[in-house]
């Protein structure tokens, strides 16, 4: 009487359907196919993975084989430490197109094969962004470097850049190719940020784009000097305005104070007075021995009917007869 149940097949049967029958020693046991098998291949580093088979005691083992699809037969794929669900079955396999499969072992126990692809290296592998990107700023000269995806790979020459560019205006977006990993953009607007995204291309197939990467131009050596010779042209220009406006100003001294001189009012309360008032006295020295003049006028309002008169030192007054006694 078999106890065992029927072997499940559809997908979800990952785990090995194993009932131990109340006789011992009657059993029958099998291992699963490996599910889920992937190739995944990045910059030519190729690994094929698939998801863990669960034994019946302990862990099981892994085989990986490959052949060349035209091919009928099978090889062995050297994968190191198999009892992992991945091989990395690394450089190789760029120009034809592979089947791989794996089956799960354990003990004398194997499971069927599961195959995988085709898959060829050359076409389908992932091209990543260059990396390591630098853009340092020299004047109006920006250097952009990076490193290669496929650096120490033998396909590392065969790469080809696309540089995408553009500045901060975001007016244009310039791409240019390049087979090196440095650029010089000479030439540049001055002062002003540029930003850069790379991707690598391997015939033809394009990589995936690296984030954009910036750096902002200097100003240049000559521009710098026309700054310098402008500004000082200002600042003579300004002195010398300054200068010239000085001696203006002090050539027509009298011109400009007549101009600028507020005109003199008298205010109207005093205005009023001033036409009430009379001429008191107006006395003229003549001093022979000093040769100077003095006139005076003292004004005196009449409505006070105060009158200054004869005050006026009598020290003014020359003996006349005794400078005819000197000759
Ligand atoms: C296979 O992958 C699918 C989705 O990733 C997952 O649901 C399923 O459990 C996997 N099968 C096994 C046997 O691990
Ligand atoms: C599992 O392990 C037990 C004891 O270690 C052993 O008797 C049995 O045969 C093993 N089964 C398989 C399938 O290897
Ligand atoms: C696997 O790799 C080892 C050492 O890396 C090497 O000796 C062996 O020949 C390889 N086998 C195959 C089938 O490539
Ligand atoms: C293989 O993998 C197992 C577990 O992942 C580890 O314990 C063992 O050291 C590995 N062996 C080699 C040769 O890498
Ligand atoms: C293994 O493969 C054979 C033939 O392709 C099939 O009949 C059998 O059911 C498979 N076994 C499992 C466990 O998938
Ligand atoms: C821009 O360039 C200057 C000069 O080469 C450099 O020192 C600086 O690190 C760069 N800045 C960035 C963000 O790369
Ligand atoms: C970019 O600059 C970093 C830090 O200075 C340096 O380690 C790296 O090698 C540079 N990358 C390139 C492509 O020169
Ligand atoms: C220029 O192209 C790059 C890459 O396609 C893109 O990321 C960037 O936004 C573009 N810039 C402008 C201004 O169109």
């Amino acid at each position: 009487m078999r106890r065992l149940s029927l072997p499940l097949l559809c997908l979800s049967s990952a785990l090995i359907v194993w009932r131990p029958g109340p006789t011992a020693g009657e059993s029958s046991v099998f291992l699963p196919a490996p599910q889920n098998i992937t190739i995944e291949s990045r910059n030519f580093v190729n690994v094929l993975r698939w998801s863990p088979v669960k034994g019946v005691n302990g862990t099981v083992s892994y085989h990986v084989e490959q052949r060349v699809v035209s091919s009928e037969h099978w090889e062995e794929v050297n994968c190191t430490n198999i009892s992992k669900p991945e091989c990395n079955f690394d450089h190789g396999m760029e120009v034809s197109r592979n089947l791989l499969r794996v089956r799960a072992e354990q003990g004398g126990l194997k499971s069927n094969w599961s195959q995988v692809g085709p898959f060829q290296a050359k076409t389908d592998t992932i091209l990543g962004p260059p990396w390591g990107i630098n853009v340092t700023s020299e004047a109006n000269t920006l250097t952009l470097s990076f490193r290669s995806p496929l650096e120490h790979t033998k396909y590392d020459s065969d790469l080809v850049y696309i540089i995408h560019q553009w500045d901060e205006s975001l007016s244009g977006n310039i791409s240019s190719e390049t087979k090196n990993t440095a650029k010089k953009f000479k030439n540049l607007k001055e002062a002003t940020q540029y930003c850069f995204q790379v991707q690598a291309m391997f015939e033809n197939i394009k990589g995936e784009i690296s984030g954009p990467h910036c750096n902002k131009t200097a100003t240049t050596e000559r521009t710098r000097n026309i700054y310098i010779a402008a500004i000082f042209g200002v600042l003579m220009f300004t002195i010398l305005a300054t200068f010239l406006c000085l001696c203006v100003i002090q050539k027509y001294k009298s011109t400009i104070k007549y101009f600028w001189q507020p005109r003199l009012r008298i205010p109207s309360h005093y205005e009023e007075d001033l036409q009430n008032a009379q001429v008191v006295a107006e006395y003229t020295f003549w001093n022979c021995a000093e040769e100077h003049w003095d006139i005076v006028s003292v004004i005196s309002n009449t409505s006070q009917n105060q009158t200054l008169r004869d005050s006026f030192a009598s020290g003014n007054q020359v003996d006349v007869s005794n400078l005819n006694e000197h000759r």
